[in-house]
């Protein structure tokens, strides 16, 4: 499944992950700078904030309600198509899937 992940004023890169790996590990594993996931996954502590292609939301799954508590304290703007990308898995639909880095996450 193929990313994009487009990093604050840089470069943007494709990467290939496979299913169920989430853009925040998918992003860790390929050293994509700005996407720091520091509670592993575990959507705690955000910051693996990131956001995502507009043509690409509605396929998203819904946010929680922590994931949503959390997007509330991010360190960079939090816009409409802001996510947390441990809680996005891939999947096959996903395919093609462009996700800008925020400025910073701390
Ligand atoms: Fe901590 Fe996503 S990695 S909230």
């Amino acid at each position: 499944i193929k990313v994009t992940y487009i990093e604050f004023e840089g470069p943007e890169r494709e990467i290939s992950a496979a299913e169920d790996v989430s853009l925040m590990e998918a992003a860790t594993q390929n050293d994509i700078n700005g996407i720091d996931g520091d509670c592993g996954g575990a959507c705690a502590c955000a910051t693996c904030h990131c956001y995502i292609d507009s043509s690409f939301l509605d396929r998203l799954p819904p946010l929680s309600e922590t994931e949503d508590q959390l997007l509330d304290n991010v360190a960079s703007p939090r816009l409409p198509n802001s996510r947390l990308g441990c809680q996005i898995k891939l999947s096959p639909e996903l395919d093609g899937i462009q996700v800008r880095i925020p400025e910073t996450q701390a």
